[in-house]
């Protein structure tokens, strides 16, 4: 076994394939590896399968495989940044640690194509094909590589849309839209539902942040208003309904309601003020029976006639403001209690958000753990290349 710690992947591979070409004697047939025209570089989308077409020639040999044939296969993958893993072999058995990984064809055979299941993102990369092939166990016939490049595409995740700001006539408001795993990164495309159909584009919408801006906003614009994020993959789309309120917001309102129950308050207190006090002026006995707290509480004295006569309604009812009744209030007399404010205060109504689409992205099926993947790194890569090359000599 021989390792070589110090050399990157891509080096360790050039050194493999190089030092097996020039092993091979020119006067030998030559492995010639076969790819469907145009096929070095695939996409596939995650959770799908992919195939690396490749199968050998021996020429200036016959066409079919023959029972001398000994061919020996390995696959690896190469990352950025990276060590180079090896994927698969076949020297005699085929070698696999990550289940979703085999040969096509079932060897030995020519054909040496290789199937990935169940894609997973961490599968893009470079995948290098290598096939020795020798006659019997010690004469080798040649040897020859090629590569792919796959690339695996993510569909966008189901985006969630958002509404920023409140909207009322005359303001702005932004919808916002993000998918939270794309790759590609998912371009975003905003459209308003019938019956006022329209597709929106810069600058008011921002194809890449997924943002569209709504200034002005009339009644008018009130609407569905749809999202669609969408990639080479595939697409996924949420929604948002804006409600574009006439008059003034929520916090204008409560403050007028607000205000107006404080002042009607006031003034129906007032009213039972004077109503009492001018009731205990007329009645003296009377009052005095019925409520006997009342009139001590009167901040002048019972017979100073001149004021209560003369006295003007405003002095009355300032003097009576500063100090509020002590006794109980009379069943039936207009007293504002603390609840009607609150009872009457109108719920702003929120524009409707939908979030459903926004669920957490399911696990691929499959399950395999990457690290199957680089667990199969520590296979030693020169195993075959060094047993064979001492018989070479
Ligand atoms: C590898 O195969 C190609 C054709 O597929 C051929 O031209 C080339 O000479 C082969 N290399 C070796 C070392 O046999
Ligand atoms: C080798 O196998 C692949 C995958 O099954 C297939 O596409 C290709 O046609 C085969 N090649 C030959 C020469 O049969
Ligand atoms: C709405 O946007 C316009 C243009 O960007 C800006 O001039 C205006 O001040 C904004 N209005 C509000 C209420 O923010
Ligand atoms: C907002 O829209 C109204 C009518 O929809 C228009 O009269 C007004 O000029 C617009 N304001 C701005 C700043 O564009
Ligand atoms: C809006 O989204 C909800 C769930 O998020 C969905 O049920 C509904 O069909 C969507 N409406 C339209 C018009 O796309």
């Amino acid at each position: 076994m021989v390792s070589l710690p110090g050399l990157p992947a891509a080096s360790l591979l050039r050194f493999l394939f190089l030092g097996l070409s020039a092993l091979a004697s020119p006067s030998r047939a030559q492995v010639e590896l076969h790819v469907p025209a145009g096929l070095s570089r695939l996409q596939a989308v995650e959770g799908a399968e992919v195939v690396f077409p490749v199968w050998y020639t021996l020429r200036g040999e016959v066409s079919s495989f023959q029972p001398w044939e000994v061919p020996v296969v390995f696959w690896f993958l190469e990352q950025d940044g990276k060590d180079l893993k090896q994927v698969l072999s076949y020297n005699n058995v085929v070698v696999s640690s990550n289940p979703r990984v085999s040969l096509v064809h079932s060897m030995p055979s020519r054909n040496v194509s290789l199937r990935l299941q169940g894609l997973q993102e961490e599968d893009s990369g470079s995948y290098h094909c290598s096939v020795n092939v020798y006659k019997g166990q010690r004469v080798t016939k040649g040897y020859n590589s090629t590569s792919f490049e796959l690339n695996v595409l993510v569909p966008p995740a189901p985006p969630s849309c958002r509404l920023l700001g409140s909207p009322r006539v005359g303001t702005n408001v932004t919808l916002s839209c993000q998918s939270p795993r794309s790759k590609p990164a998912a371009h975003y495309q905003w459209e308003r539902l019938p019956p006022s159909s329209q597709v929106f584009f810069a600058p008011v919408s921002d194809d890449i942040r997924g943002s569209l801006s709504l200034r002005n906003l009339s009644s008018s614009m009130s609407g569905v208003y749809v999202c669609k994020a969408h990639n080479e993959a595939g697409s996924a789309q949420c929604n948002v309904t804006l409600e574009v309120s006439t008059g003034p917001g929520p916090a204008v309102i409560t403050g007028a309601v607000v205000g107006t129950l404080v002042g009607l308050g006031l003034l129906a207190g007032l009213v039972l003020l004077y109503h009492r006090w001018s009731k205990a002026l007329e009645e003296p006995a009377n009052d005095i029976k019925e409520d006997a707290i009342a009139p001590r509480t009167l901040p002048w004295p019972k017979g100073s006639d001149t004021i209560s006569k003369n006295g003007t309604l405003s002095s009355v009812t300032s003097a009576r403001a500063l100090r509020p009744p002590q006794g109980p209030p009379r069943p039936g007399a207009l007293t504002p209690t603390p609840s009607l404010s609150s009872q009457a205060l109108p719920s702003p109504r929120l524009p409707r958000t939908d979030e459903a689409h926004s669920q957490p992205v399911s696990p691929s099926p499959g399950g395999v753990a990457s690290s199957a993947l680089s667990r199969m790194g520590a296979v030693p890569v020169m195993v075959p290349a060094q047993s064979q090359a001492g018989s070479l000599v």
